[in-house]
């Protein structure tokens, strides 16, 4: 094998930057020619890139986002657009692809293996809800983004003693809220695994009042059932009988942003130059991630089909806290 590219996928995560560059320096050790997909499938499937020297990703080691682009591509799901996507790489010489990104993208990349093709996926999410990796690349950085907000939050909850809802994102797998709520303080975490519906959550907040708190702080995942905006809906309808007062702030995109953390910028880096190295040395159809604080290949085929399951732990310690 002679040349490879790299993709970055799916929605940006902060350090993806930091694993482009780590992929592009360690194949041009390995004695590789690199070649950078822009725009994700999106731009693949359309033959979008340019050749990547070392030089190309000098600088990008502390940006937010991914200087390559990034996609959310409907019509790569169909097996036509893949197998495009296939011929395009061949046609320019490339023998192997890594995938950088989320579960999205790591089936895509699980596709483009059934091709034929080596690939090797990177994990890649702040959502961290990708099987075949603790934690991957861009959660802890959103986590500091999602607690230096809430303990702005806490300030002024505090002054007006007033109850605030937070949502952050997550999708349908609660890491993000889970770890914010402990780390942050929350009274109440919801989360697509443990939904409270709202009057719960209203009665669950007057309590905390009655126990003496001065404020009150929920935390709630994008992909719950009851969502920010349900929660909103229900205490306006209520407003009559609810006798505080809650505001809420929905951090969204900026929760994707940002300087990558340390923890990231290393994550990247190791998990980058390894997957280069497993292709180099014949793997296919594997996801670099890190478990138990080690470099992990975890089969592409599990990674599609498998769920990340919440800790329960960390959920009963929440609970416990919540006082
Ligand atoms: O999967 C990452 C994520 O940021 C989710 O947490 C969020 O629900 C979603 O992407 C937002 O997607 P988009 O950037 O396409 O609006």
């Amino acid at each position: 094998m002679k040349y490879i590219a790299v993709v970055t996928s799916g929605g940006d995560a902060p350090g993806m930057n930091a694993a482009v560059r780590s992929v592009v320096r360690t194949g041009i050790d390995l004695g590789f020619k690199m070649f950078g997909v822009k725009r994700g499938f999106a731009g693949l499937l359309q033959n979008e890139g340019v050749e990547l020297g070392i030089r190309d990703v000098s600088g990008v080691l502390q940006s937010g986002g991914t200087f390559l682009g990034t996609a959310r591509c409907e019509e790569y799901k169909k097996l036509i657009a893949q197998k495009k996507c296939l011929t395009n790489l061949q046609n320019r010489g490339v023998e192997g692809l890594i995938v950088i990104g989320g579960d999205g993208s790591q089936k895509g990349a699980y596709a483009l293996h059934k091709l034929g093709l080596p690939v090797v996926g990177v994990a890649s999410t702040v959502d961290n809800d990708l099987y075949g990796s603790d934690i991957s690349i861009g959660a802890d950085t959103a986590l500091n983004t999602i607690i230096e907000s809430i303990d702005k939050i806490k300030t002024t909850a505090l002054s007006h003693q007033r109850a605030f809802l937070v949502e952050v994102m997550g999708r349908k797998y609660g890491y993000l809220a889970m770890i914010a709520g402990i780390a942050g303080g929350a009274e109440i975490v919801i989360t697509p695994e443990f939904e409270m519906e709202p009057e719960k959550i209203a009665a669950e907040l007057k309590k905390a009042y009655k126990k003496g708190k001065k404020y009150a702080l929920v935390i709630v995942t994008d992909g719950a059932k009851n969502n920010a905006q349900k929660i909103t809906t229900y205490f306006k309808e209520h407003s009559q009988e609810i006798d505080y007062e809650l505001r809420v702030t929905v951090l969204g995109h900026v929760q994707r942003g940002g300087s990558p953390s340390v923890f990231d910028r290393l994550l990247a880096t190791r998990l980058g130059g390894a997957a280069v190295k497993a292709l180099d040395e014949g793997t296919s159809g594997k996801l670099i991630g890190w478990i138990e604080g080690k470099v992990a290949l975890t089969s592409l085929k599990e990674v599609a089909q498998k769920r990340k399951v919440l800790d329960l732990n960390t959920w009963e310690l929440a609970k416990v806290l919540a006082r």
